[in-house]
């Protein structure tokens, strides 16, 4: 076995052993990185999606900072048991503007990345509020806690702010409107259609000769059924827009990807 006793040389001389191990794994690491240098963006942008509205990011903020995702993933990956029981699987772009990305694999309770008007307010409120009064056997906590907090968006715009420098594309107009937006999506009475215009026109396609022409499906309710703006009705606005930007009934991947 000629070959075997030429890499008998490399086996027993450390050094030689090293060097070549560097150089093979620096080839690797070259083909894998150098092609991302040379494409400009290595998200598909995709029709549909758009940045989080006020509440929708106070819903998220609340999500995050209760450690939903400690039992929650938000990425459907493109196996036949997941797809089949959660949707399409998960796109880059449709958590592109999600900053902290909660894409995962520890799932105690099923992914949520498509959780979006799978149910009805209600039903999240009894649910959130107490998990074994809809699924017996559950062993998610209850928050019905969130239904006592009042919030009144009051620093959302400085945080819709460090979004912007992050890349999401808040203008200055959603900016300035932060605070009546957030209140307004939670108010069928109020005046929204300046809120749904706003977030409307930031859907993507981003092209200015192209406007999306899909329906925005931005839920303005009044989430949690109380007359209060209460952390409630932000974390069921997040929850319900999970999922729902992309319509898969005509989405196709881009076959040059
Ligand atoms: C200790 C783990 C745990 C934590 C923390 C947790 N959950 Fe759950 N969750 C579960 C389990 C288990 C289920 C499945 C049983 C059920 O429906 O209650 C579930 C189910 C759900 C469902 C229904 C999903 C579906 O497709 O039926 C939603 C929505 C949900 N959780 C939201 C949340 C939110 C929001 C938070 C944070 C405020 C949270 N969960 C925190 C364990 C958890």
């Amino acid at each position: 076995m000629a070959f075997l006793d030429k890499h008998k040389v490399i086996e027993t001389h450390a050094t030689l052993l090293l060097i070549l191990s560097f150089l093979v794994v620096t080839i690797g690491g070259l083909v894998q990185i150098v092609p991302l240098f040379y494409l400009e963006n290595t998200i598909e942008e995709v029709e549909g999606v758009r940045p989080y509205t006020p509440l929708e990011l106070a819903g998220r903020n609340i999500y995050i900072r209760e450690g939903c995702y400690v039992c929650h993933s938000q990425m459907i990956r493109p196996m036949r048991d997941e797809v089949e029981r959660y949707g399409h699987y998960s796109l880059a772009a449709e958590s592109m503007y999600d900053h902290p990305f909660q894409w995962g694999s520890k799932r105690t309770g099923p992914d949520l990345a498509r959780v979006g008007e799978r149910y009805s307010d209600d039903w999240h409120v009894d649910h959130l509020t107490d998990p074994q009064s809809v699924v017996p056997e559950s062993v998610m906590p209850k928050y019905g806690f969130l239904l006592d907090r009042e919030i009144d968006g009051r620093r959302i715009g400085d945080e819709m702010q460090v979004h912007r420098m992050l890349g999401t594309p808040y203008t200055d107009d959603m900016l300035q409107n932060a605070v009546a937006d957030f209140r307004a999506q939670a108010d069928p009475d109020a005046d929204y259609d300046g809120m749904v215009e706003r977030y409307k026109t930031a859907m993507l396609p981003t092209d200015p000769e192209r406007q999306s022409d899909r329906d925005p499906l931005i839920a303005v309710r009044n989430f949690d059924g109380q007359p209060q703006l209460t952390e409630m009705d932000a974390l069921i606005a997040y929850l319900q827009v999970l999922g729902t930007m992309v319509d898969f009934s005509t989405f196709q991947p881009d076959p040059n990807r």
